[in-house]
């Protein structure tokens, strides 16, 4: 184990901005003293978080909180922001660096259930089911018929997968009982999963020129901000089938409705969308050819537990002077060591 690099003489004082699993709150209590946001399962409003975080030396965030320089210009003890999720684009990583804040996130613990998440949305959109389900449900269903809700094979197509990293190769293995031929792209190379699922490196172009189902697993940056944008859309095969579970403006959302209602491709699962939660008003949502998940990737019981569990003990060894075991910016963890001894934020 690393040595510490301060001890406080008082239990840190965390922040924790939703209700948690009950196991992931006693791992917090065990070593701090813990204020949650427990009113409401909703999003700590924004002036009480900058309220909260005045006082606190860690921060147990989500994905809905927007970790930013006015934020840590208010929150002068905080030493660590612990993100219960893998993707980490609603933290301003760099602002945290320069401050000497700590940023960890969960990656591992969720990438099979995403992985399941993404080949059911996969599965949903090529068969048709949620039409199918609402053809019963309004009554519409009179009789077996030879060309009624036919969809698209999966067995044996192209899958191409954008982001191949521990969730893309997650898919890229279950795609193997599929008899998939396997494209991916990312900005490495992946020896590894070539040699382990057969998956061939391709260009950007050469990917959405050739897969049937393209698949987008990459982290939301400023290169990969509407990667799949009217150009990428264009390219894709007329019977191609997009699915984003990464992150909603990954995907330009008014292109893809061009997409989808002019014929380039020929249906759309979104886990995932520019603006989160959108509501029943989507334009996408009045598309026949669209599967819409509510950004659900990771949501079984044992792995948002899991995160939650995780989360914690990265805030706790943050708050407690221990490098976190998932730690986003090492160069933190070095200014930190450097300015040992002091209390929150350095520089
Ligand atoms: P990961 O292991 O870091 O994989 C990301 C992959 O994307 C890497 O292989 C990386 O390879 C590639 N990549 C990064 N930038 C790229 C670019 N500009 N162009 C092409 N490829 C690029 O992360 P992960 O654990 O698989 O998670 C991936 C993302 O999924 C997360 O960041 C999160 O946003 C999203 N996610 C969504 C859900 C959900 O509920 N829908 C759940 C979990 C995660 P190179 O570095 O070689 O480019
Ligand atoms: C969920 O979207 C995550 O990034 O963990």
């Amino acid at each position: 184990m690393p040595p510490p690099v301060s001890q406080p003489a008082t239990r840190p004082k965390v922040y924790v901005a939703r209700r948690i699993p009950e196991e992931a709150l006693q791992i917090l209590e065990a070593h701090c003293d813990c204020r949650v946001f427990a009113h409401e399962d909703t999003p700590v409003p924004r002036e009480t978080l900058l309220q909260e975080l005045g006082g606190a030396d860690g921060a147990f965030v989500l994905l809905t909180e927007r970790i930013d320089d006015e934020l840590l210009a208010a929150a002068p003890r905080l030493k660590i922001v612990a993100n219960m999720a893998v993707g980490y684009d609603n933290i301003d990583v760099e602002a945290c660096t320069r401050r000497g804040v700590l940023v960890t996130n969960t990656p591992g613990v969720l990438t099979e259930t995403t992985a399941d998440l993404t080949w059911a949305l996969l599965m949903a959109t090529a068969r048709r089911l949620v039409e199918a389900q609402k053809v019963i449900e309004r009554g519409q269903w009179r009789t077996w018929s030879p060309m009624f809700l036919t969809g698209q094979d999966v067995y044996g197509r192209t899958l191409g997968i954008i982001g191949a990293g521990r969730i893309g190769g997650a898919v890229a293995r279950r795609a193997r009982g599929f008899a998939m031929t396997i494209l991916y792209h990312n900005r490495r190379r992946r020896p590894d999963l070539e040699a382990e699922t057969g998956a061939r490196y391709v260009g950007f172009h050469e990917l959405l020129e050739q897969s049937d189902f393209v698949v987008t697993l990459v982290p939301l940056t400023a290169e990969t901000h509407h990667l799949i944008n009217e150009d990428a859309l264009r390219r894709m095969k007329p019977n191609a089938i997009l699915i984003n579970a990464a992150r909603g403006p990954v995907v330009d959302e008014k292109a893809l409705y061009k997409a989808l209602t002019e014929g380039w491709i020929w249906a759309a699962g979104l886990d995932v969308w520019e603006k989160e939660p959108i509501g029943p008003d989507h334009p996408l949502l009045g598309l026949p050819n669209v599967v819409a998940l509510p950004h659900i990737g990771s949501a079984s019981i044992a792995t948002r537990t899991r995160m939650a569990v995780v989360a914690a003990e990265n805030l706790v060894a943050g708050v407690t002077g221990r490098r976190p075991p998932n730690l986003v910016n090492p160069e933190a963890w070095e200014r930190r060591r450097g300015a040992e001894g002091g209390g929150g934020q350095v520089g």
